[in-house]
């Protein structure tokens, strides 16, 4: 039998992550103007899950050969990935978004350095994530670019930006299947990016890379679906920030268009996917089949 408890393992990964973070963080601050650095590390270290760049991390040591994982590329990928999340939630909270003042139990960033700022702040996070993926030494050019193409094809207009857009629509149907494709692009093609992009920095082969790609999608569906969820039934003090949020804006959720007890039963159902398309990766219970669950059994 297998001890893995994600209970300790994930705080130390977590720990990996901050650390990474921070060290890149520093070297662009060293570049940029001391407010916008200033604006970009009060969102970018503060304290958020680190799902997205601990399941990049994950996939790279479970698909990597070598004992460093996927080196250098893999940890540039799960900071990438961190940045472009943390620019989505810096301009998701915008006045002309979502309109919110909490976030990760801090005032949102435009609260604190005015919209202008927090504009900025995003476009610097989302454009320096693809320069610090994109920079290596030349052996790991190819890698690089692959991994590139990877971010910015799920973050751009056919993947997260898409979704937001989908998000708030006016004619939005309140369908499942509208509702699906929305939340595969808003929030799922990013997670799912971060599973593959692993894989390709741990050399993994297509094998190992579509299991990612089922992984990430499965979970990606599940991880958002429990995100509707928790708006309706978690605390803003236990989530760090606003809930009640969706219904109060008119938003097509899960469990606004089909009720909660299906929701959970469908984020089950993904979660069971994702568990089973790791099973080849990770044939004793590890990391990858405890994080599927983590995706919507979080309390926050
Ligand atoms: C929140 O993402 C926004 C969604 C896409 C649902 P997380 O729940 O991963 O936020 P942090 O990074 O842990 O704060
Ligand atoms: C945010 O979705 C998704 C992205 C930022 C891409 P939400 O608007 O549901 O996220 P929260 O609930 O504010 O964290
Ligand atoms: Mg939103
Ligand atoms: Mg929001
Ligand atoms: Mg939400």
């Amino acid at each position: 039998m297998s001890t893995f408890s994600l209970e300790s393992w994930l705080p130390m990964q977590q720990r990996r992550v901050e650390a990474l973070l921070a060290s890149r963080l520093e070297a662009i601050a060293r570049r940029s103007p001391a407010k916008l650095a200033e604006a970009m590390r009060y969102s970018l270290l503060d304290g958020g899950k680190r799902l997205r760049p601990v399941l990049c991390l994950a996939f790279a040591d479970a698909t990597a050969r070598a004992s460093n994982g996927g080196g250098e590329p893999a940890n540039d990928a799960a900071c990438a990935v961190e940045c472009i999340h943390t620019y989505s939630l810096v301009h998701d909270d915008l006045p002309a978004m979502d309109d919110d003042e909490l976030r990760r139990g801090r005032p949102t960033n435009h609260k604190v350095y005015g919209e202008a700022m927090a504009i900025l702040a995003g476009d610097a996070l989302l454009t320096d994530a693809l320069a610090l993926l994109a920079t290596g030494p030349s052996a790991e050019q190819a890698v690089r670019g692959r991994l590139v193409s990877e971010l910015a094809l799920a973050a751009g207009a056919g993947g997260m930006v898409g979704g937001q857009v989908l998000d708030i629509a006016e004619d939005r149907p309140a369908q499942l299947d509208y509702l699906v494709r929305l939340h595969r692009m808003k929030t799922g093609a990013l997670i799912k990016a971060a599973c593959r992009m692993g894989a390709i920095a741990g050399r993994g082969d297509e094998a190992a890379v579509n299991a990612a790609e089922l992984y990430g999608d499965a979970i990606g569906l599940a991880f958002q679906i429990a995100d509707d969820l928790l708006d309706v039934t978690a605390s803003a003090e236990v989530m760090g920030k606003p809930t009640g949020a969706d219904a109060a804006a008119g938003r097509h959720t899960f469990p606004a268009v089909v009720g909660l007890e299906a929701s959970k039963k469908m984020a089950q159902d993904h979660v069971a996917r994702a568990v089973d398309a790791v099973k080849l990766l990770e044939p004793e219970p590890g990391p990858l089949a405890a994080l599927a669950r983590y995706s919507i059994e979080r309390s926050n």
